[in-house]
């Protein structure tokens, strides 16, 4: 493994709009869509590739020469991001994120069961009545509250507990380690702790489902008869993983960006159709959280935009700068939630394309269409060029949002 602590990654810092990605991924888009980057830690090559451009993107998330297994993906971390003593390892069994067909089909097809429309709509009477309880919540504490802590995390744990039928104190635990992970500043140490800590959490629990065998998540996988106790404890926590640290960070901003642009709430308000529309999709390509985007890594020779991409290199997907392409996008810089935007890549393309999106979704549309109604005259508490932003995590996000409240 070679490591350059101080190697150029990839473009962190942004303008003076908090909804705006680094400026500098425009140019490059315009001018160098598959431009080279160096990275800091890498199992063979440093040398990669940082790809801008909406259509490149696309095409590569969908070209089974590129490569998501772990062991060979080039780390996409920069000063301050830590790790730089940590060599990727294939992911454990179960973990099929970061796999290739034929283990990562496999895997997905025994969990899609749980994640379809169907079954989401299903579960959307728990999901409003969960959103309700945390608006309750949220109104009992009183004006000025902090809206992620009071509302966006409180609704996103409790609605994955619902769906997998675990404890509220068993989220809690997974949760905050998963959190801790995903802000990305933890020492090698601290990043074993908290995997073994979530393992040492959720095996107990899976052993227990495991030999119940009810008509719930674990049961149900259990009784495919296809999986060993190791799989669905590694399944689980990416599951857990997939949600905890996603939806929390855009019910938050969302909520960020409409208060801060009434023009837009306002339309939601006089045509709240546009919920069940394109308004929920809107929001995802407009502040596409994953700022790190996705990785691949190059099986072979191959020639994208111009640039030929080598077997062993690393390519970072740009996924906030994709979903910002004037090419398919009008005016791409601004949040209109009467567009459709069907083509934005912020859950992903191809194989690997967001398992829970139904459910990322359907979290999004009650959070925020019940959170604006209960609240009509919801407001900063603070100026927003004062909110803590995560512009250095994995997702982006607000580390706080103070609102008040008539
Ligand atoms: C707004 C919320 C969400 C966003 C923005 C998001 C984004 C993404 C993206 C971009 C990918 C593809 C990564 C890649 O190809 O490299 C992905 C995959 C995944 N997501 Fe989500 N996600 C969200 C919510 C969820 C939820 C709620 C769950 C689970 C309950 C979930 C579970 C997963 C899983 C398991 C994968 C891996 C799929 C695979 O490799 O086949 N996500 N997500």
């Amino acid at each position: 493994m070679k490591t350059r602590p101080d190697a150029p990654v990839i473009p962190t810092d942004r303008g003076k709009c908090p909804f705006d990605p680094p400026a500098a991924y425009a140019r490059l888009r315009a001018e160098d869509p598959v431009s080279p980057i160096t990275f800091q830690v890498a199992p063979k090559d440093p040398s990669g590739w940082l790809v801008t451009r909406h259509d490149l993107v696309r095409q590569i998330l969908a070209d089974d020469r590129f490569s998501h297994r772990n062991e060979l993906l080039a780390h996409v971390v920069a000063p301050p991001f830590p790790m730089t003593e940590y060599a990727p390892q294939p992911s454990p069994p179960g973990s099929f994120a970061k796999m290739d067909a034929p283990e990562h089909s496999r895997y997905r097809k025994l969990l899609a069961g749980h994640f379809t429309v169907r079954r989401i709509q299903q579960h959307e009477p728990e999901l409003t009545r969960i959103v309700d309880e945390a608006l309750t919540g949220m109104a009992a504490q009183g004006s000025p509250a902090d809206l992620v802590t009071s509302f966006a995390e409180v609704v996103s744990v409790r609605t994955v507990c619902a769906l997998m039928g675990v404890s509220g104190e068993l989220m809690a635990g997974v949760s905050e380690h998963f959190g801790a992970l995903m802000r990305l500043t933890y020492t090698l140490e601290e990043f074993i702790h908290h995997i073994e800590s979530m393992d040492a959490l959720i095996r107990p629990v899976v052993r227990e489902r495991m030999a119940e065998q009810d008509d719930d998540f674990f049961g149900r996988l259990a009784a495919t008869g296809e999986l060993t106790e190791e799989e669905m404890v590694n399944l689980a926590v990416l599951t857990l993983g997939g949600s905890l640290d996603t939806t929390p960070n855009m019910l938050a901003l969302s909520a960020f960006a409409l208060i801060e642009q009434p023009d837009q709430l306002a339309v939601l308000r006089a045509r709240p159709e546009l919920w069940e529309a394109g308004a929920v999709d809107e929001l995802l390509r407009y502040l596409t959280i994953s700022q790190l985007g996705s990785s691949r890594c190059a099986l072979e020779d191959v020639e994208i935009g111009g640039r030929t991409i080598k077997a062993g290199q690393t390519v970072v997907l740009a996924l906030p700068a994709a979903n910002r392409d004037p090419e398919v996008f009008d005016d791409p810089d601004r949040l209109d939630v009467t567009r459709n935007p069907r083509k934005h890549l912020a859950l992903g393309f191809g194989a690997h394309q967001c398992l829970g999106q139904h459910l990322a979704r359907a979290s999004l549309r009650i959070g925020l269409r019940e959170l604006f109604e209960r609240f009509p005259t919801l407001r900063l508490a603070v100026p927003a060029d004062a909110v803590p932003l995560r512009d250095r995590a994995m997702h982006y996000g607000v580390d706080r949002l103070l609102v008040a409240w008539d």
